[in-house]
Order: C-alpha cells, then sequence, then structure tokens
C-alpha cells in the first residue's frame, strides 16, 4: 500500500480520497477501465459504512456483509480482512473526515484481450471516502420525507440477491425519477405479489397496528434497519418482521426510513396523503436520538486511525 505520490495535490483531500490500483489519490482522480465487468455488466458487489465524529459505525457488519457477498459473487478482493480495514481508515485519514461516506466495491474486473471467458478476468478492489452524504437532509427531516410507492417492480429475488449489494439500480433509479414528476423524494417499490420491498439505497419500516413493521425478505439486510430493530426492542417496542403491504403503509401511523446514508429518517407523505398527524412521529424521533447516541457506544463504533500511516 503506498502513499500518495508527490506529483498529487497533498492531502487533506477534504473532496475525498480513493484507493485503486494499490495507491492512494485523490478522489477526483480515481479511475476504473470502460472494460471493467463492474462496469459493462454490473458485475460486483460493494458496501457503504459510515464515519460519526470521528468513528466508523458498526464496520465489523459491514465487513463481515462485504465478505459474503464477495463469497456468493465468486470474487477476490485480493485483500484480506485487515488489509480492506487498513485502506477504509487511509481513507478517511488522507481525506481528514471527520463525517464521511465510506465506500469499497470489487468488481469482476476485465477479461483477458479477445477473451469471452469470466475465469479469465482478474478481480479489482477499490474504495473511497467522502464527505457523509444524506439521503434525506437535517432539515428536511424536520418536516420529513414525501414518499412515493411505485408502480415498477423491484428486480425479484430469485433474479439478483438483495442481500447481496449490488448496483442493479435501474429499476430503483427509474422509480425515483417517476416520484420526482409526482412531487416526492422518496420511492419504495412493491414486489410481484405487491408487497413493500425497499427503494433506492434504504429499507422502508412503519409503525402500524401498535408494532414496527419491516419487510422480512426480498431485500437488503440493512445495517441500519438491523440496529433500528435492536433499538426498538431494547426500548420495549414491538416489532414483527414479516410482510408490508401498500396498505399497512398508508394506514401507518408512522413512516421512516433507514439507510448508512442518512440513518433513519421520518416520511410524513406516502402518495400524496399525510402519515399520521403529517409530522415526524415520537417513536421515529426516539429511535433517530437513540440511533445517533449509539454511535458513541464501543459496543458498535471504532475510532479512525487518523495517525497511523495506512
Ligand atoms: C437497496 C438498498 N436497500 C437498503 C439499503 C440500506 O442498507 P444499510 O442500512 O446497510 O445502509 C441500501 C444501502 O445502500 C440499499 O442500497
Amino acid at each position: 500500500m503506498s502513499e500518495p505520490d508527490g506529483g498529487a495535490a497533498s492531502p487533506p483531500w477534504t473532496a475525498g480520497a480513493a484507493w485503486i490500483d494499490g495507491r492512494y489519490c485523490p478522489v477526483g482522480d480515481a479511475r476504473i477501465s470502460v472494460l471493467d465487468l463492474g462496469v459493462t455488466r454490473s458485475d460486483c458487489t460493494y458496501d457503504v459504512v459510515h464515519v460519526w465524529q470521528g468513528r466508523f459505525y458498526r464496520l465489523d457488519a459491514h465487513l463481515d456483509r462485504f465478505a459474503a457477498s464477495m463469497a456468493r459473487l465468486r470474487l477476490d478482493p485480493g485483500q484480506d480482512r485487515a488489509g480492506i480495514e487498513a485502506v477504509l481508515h487511509g481513507c478517511v485519514r488522507l481525506a481528514g473526515l471527520r463525517d464521511a461516506y465510506v465506500s469499497m466495491t470489487c468488481t469482476r474486473g476485465r477479461m483477458l484481450p479477445g477473451s469471452r471467458d469470466l475465469r479469465t478476468a482478474r478481480n479489482s478492489f477499490y474504495c473511497y471516502a467522502l464527505p457523509f452524504i444524506w439521503i434525506s437532509h437535517p432539515e428536511q427531516q424536520e418536516t420529513g420525507a414525501r414518499m412515493r410507492i411505485s408502480d415498477l417492480i423491484r428486480i425479484p429475488p430469485q433474479s439478483v440477491d438483495p442481500t447481496v449489494k449490488n448496483y442493479h439500480w435501474l429499476d430503483l433509479d427509474l422509480a425515483l425519477l417517476d416520484a420526482y414528476d409526482h412531487d416526492a423524494d422518496l420511492v419504495v417499490l412493491r414486489d410481484l405479489s405487491g408487497a413493500i420491498t425497499e427503494g433506492a439505497g434504504y429499507n422502508v419500516f412503519a409503525h402500524v397496528d401498535g408494532g414496527g413493521l419491516p419487510p422480512g425478505h426480498g431485500t437488503l439486510a440493512g445495517i441500519t434497519r438491523r440496529s433500528l430493530i435492536e433499538l426498538a426492542r431494547e426500548a420495549g417496542q414491538r416489532v414483527d418482521e414479516g410482510c408490508l403491504t401498500a396498505d399497512n403503509l398508508l394506514r401507518a401511523d408512522e413512516v421512516l426510513v433507514t439507510s448508512t446514508a442518512g440513518g433513519i429518517m421520518p416520511v410524513t407523505v406516502v402518495d400524496g396523503a399525510p402519515v399520521g398527524t403529517g409530522t415526524p412521529g415520537p417513536l421515529t424521533r426516539d429511535l433517530r436520538d437513540r440511533y445517533w447516541a449509539s454511535h458513541q457506544d464501543p459496543r458498535y463504533s471504532t475510532p479512525v486511525r487518523y495517525e497511523e500511516p495506512a
């Protein structure tokens, strides 16, 4: 793992730092080949962890999920777990960020020239750290986001396993563009049976009939979703993982989305109608406070190694 070369602008690279092809660089200089199967076929997996106030949140859980996804896709990052971890710390350190969005990707890479044999591809691995990203900005969280239930069907889990974090996002992106046309900020897609799945980078959770109801399958096993369920149960709330329908969502007292990119974020309008009182509800506010407080808990968070050369 080499340090940045002398020719590049010197760190901190506050717009973001990347590690690619075995070296660090400003994120704007990180390049990937147009022939990489990650680009031409979405043949890759990735994970995103965040850093808040100088600490990684649930880094082990993200590394576990990334390792499981790579194993499922038969991808080899060419780094062991400690190596991946060192590079993540290195990107945050070189960007000098206290609050960061930190992404790691492993792609199939390029096949040998003239070959169509996937087995000739050497997998590629890269990471980057950016300033923290919010799906719903803190100001928007004061009033809550507006969500649309899309008519588009989420790619079925039988085709692309949603528990392997992936870049098959055309359904999500097109649904989101359509949601913008309907004056919504967020979108959620249903599966072929009509059950609610997830949206563009987040899981969804509704408080309905006195309990929390997150979809139990057909989605990414979000780590923020897991945190929310644990925190809700610790607070004595009932949570029933199962099937969430559009009807549940429309008559829920409270709706929220969960993501590493922003945590626990209230939704106060679904398909143009107010959720409950039409303002972020007490349960959502309480869980959001507990979630951010848990970032100081050493059971969940680890300090970034700002001093240590990666
Ligand atoms: C499709 C999808 N669902 C859910 C999530 C939320 O997962 P996590 O809480 O682990 O960030 C993401 C995160 O990017 C996602 O892409």
